[in-house]
């Protein structure tokens, strides 16, 4: 799915900590993921308007971000602010990074170009445990398919869920290319009760799922 298709998820909420940013790319199209010291996250394309470095090597500072490069700063809708070579500059309007629209939910930061569109609804609005993120070496439909093959519902284009013994899995899928993808998977339930060995262990099923893909010589559900 594009970032003008719909909500895509591009990474697990706990793997983008306040004052860090990431890159990320959805369908070729490359982003930053960041998130401001007041927990706010963020996405953008990821290129500076100036000289176009990526923004995702840039340092969070406060509620700006600033380009690795020359040291631009831009706040949280893009605009840039400050221009350490000419400090008194009144920064023009046009000097922006192009945004997208985010939202966190089930533990996952998402995205998208498309106002109109819904997120995935897993019917539950409780406590997630994060598992972890994986990235695949198969296009985005035949790692959908293993993982329908290995019990999971979909509940959107690009998210299903899962019950595995007494735990329920979310997973969001993300194309990062014609023949490549992310998944983020999270257990829908407290860290209380799931965090370490229930953690460790759907992370290890999740990975033997991307062997199995990778591989295409073991039969998918002989893994699950
Ligand atoms: S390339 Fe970003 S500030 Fe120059």
């Amino acid at each position: 799915m594009k970032l003008n298709e719909g909500w895509v998820p591009v990474a697990l909420s706990s793997s983008i900590e306040a004052g860090t940013s990431a890159g990320a790319v959805v369908e070729g199209s490359e982003i930053v993921v960041w998130r401001d010291n007041s927990g706010n996250a963020h996405v953008w394309e990821d290129r500076c308007p100036h000289r176009g470095m990526r923004m995702s090597f840039g340092f969070v500072r406060g509620d700006h971000i600033a380009c690795l490069y020359h040291g631009w700063q831009y706040d949280t809708a893009g605009q840039c602010r400050y221009v350490p070579a000419h400090p008194t500059l009144e920064v023009p309007q046009t000097i922006k990074v192009p945004t997208y629209l985010s939202k966190e939910k089930y533990g996952i930061i998402w995205t998208t170009a498309d106002e109109e569109s819904a997120l995935p609804d897993a019917g539950t609005t409780g406590e997630i445990t994060p598992v972890r993120s994986l990235y695949v070496d198969r296009a985005i439909g035949d790692v959908i398919t293993a993982f329908e093959e290995a019990g999971m519902t979909a509940l959107s284009e690009q998210a299903g869920k899962v019950l595995l013994g007494d735990d329920l899995l979310f997973i969001g899928f993300q194309a990062t290319s014609d023949a490549k993808a992310a998944v983020h998977i999270v257990i829908l339930g407290s860290p209380a009760i799931h965090a370490g060995a229930k953690q460790k262990h759907y992370a290890q099923w999740a990975e033997g799922l991307r062997f199995a893909l990778e591989q295409a010589a073991v039969p998918v559900a002989e893994v699950a």
